[in-house]
């Protein structure tokens, strides 16, 4: 088996906030369907199967808001963001015209739909990230396209072993053991980063925590520099094979730490740019190694698996009931 089953259930992000403005209408792969994603001019968001009921046309490819309906580029029947038909230019909409539509929601920043292989309605919603209502810094946003699975790369997370190789990082301390409940997952570990000029390297606190196999959170601490970064992570399998593997950045100081680091007087020279940008792109390099061992790697249903490797195996359990009718 060269990956688990293809589409998991849950929540997958679809684009962010920024990217569909009000008046905007966007297509996308999902789940192997395509989707269609709309904003109306008062702010409503709506996802749909991308197909209009009445003969077929892709209302991604050329549809149009009209106020706060989507207008197909066909034959100009109108949708609203609850699926119905509200008008067609010859005559009363057919009562079958309706938009099959997916749940659809923003989370920091984030839009996501819900996917169940039988189409049933969510049993769960994705928690804000902690802390999401404090003060971050600007959002910075990446987002790859190769052939891979969320259960694939979401078990990154918590292999603690491939951050010594993969990542080169030390002495690894386990702060808080991989803990589930429901559709969430949450760890935290510590470990060294050598550095050239500092013998002892710097610290680094990673607290990972998961909604599921599509949205998770990571916050990176770095408390010799004073600076935290906060990566959301969110693996969409768009077919059977490939997926778009979205990041979001933001940093900020941490909150009480000591105002004479490095950082603090950086900050006070120049604004948070100057680390903001350097964790962003540590972290950036060490993302694209990740992919690159993604890109070739293959799925082991019975993995030879060492003791330490443990955490693993649960992650596994964890994440076989996103596979309602198979096993993970
Ligand atoms: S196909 Fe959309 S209105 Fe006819
Ligand atoms: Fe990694």
């Amino acid at each position: 088996m060269k990956s688990p089953p293809p589409f998991p259930s849950g929540w997958y992000a679809l684009g962010f906030s920024e990217d569909l403005r009000a008046g905007m209408v966007v297509a996308r792969k999902f789940m192997g369907r395509e989707v269609v994603l709309f904003r109306t001019e008062s702010g409503k968001l709506c996802v749909a199967a991308s197909y209009c009921p009445h003969l077929g046309a892709n209302l991604g490819k050329g549809g149009s808001i009209c106020g706060e309906f989507l207008r197909c580029p066909f034959h100009g029947f109108t949708y609203g963001v609850n699926g119905e038909c509200t008008s067609t230019p010859y005559g009363r909409p057919p009562p079958a015209a309706r938009l099959d539509l997916l749940e659809a929601v923003e989370v920091s920043g984030v839009i996501i739909a819900y996917h169940h292989p039988a189409g049933t309605p969510a049993e769960w919603q994705v928690e804000p990230p902690p802390e999401d209502e404090f003060t971050w810094g600007p959002r910075r946003t990446k987002t790859w396209t190769f052939p891979g699975h969320p259960q694939e790369t979401m078990e990154n997370s918590i292999d603690v072993g491939h951050f010594l190789v993969t990542h080169r990082l030390q002495d690894p301390q386990v702060l808080q053991p991989l803990t589930t409940e429901g559709p969430r997952m949450s760890a935290m570990y510590a470990f060294r980063r050598p550095l050239p000029l500092l013998q002892r390297g710097v610290l680094m606190k990673l607290f990972t925590s998961s909604n599921g196999l599509g949205f998770s959170c990571h916050n990176l601490s770095v408390p010799q520099l004073g600076w935290e970064t906060r990566l959301l992570v969110l693996p969409t399998p768009l077919d059977e094979v490939n997926m778009e593997f979205r990041t979001v950045f933001m940093g900020r100081m941490i909150p009480g730490v000591n105002r004479q680091t490095l950082t603090a007087a950086l900050k006070t020279r120049f604004g948070a740019a100057p680390v903001e940008l350097a964790m962003m792109q540590y972290i950036l390099f060490e993302i694209r190694r990740d992919i690159a061992i993604f890109r070739h790697k293959r799925y082991l249903p019975r993995p030879a698996l060492g003791r330490e490797d443990r955490q693993i195996g649960q992650y596994r359990v964890w994440a076989s009931q996103f596979y309602p009718s198979s096993r993970g």
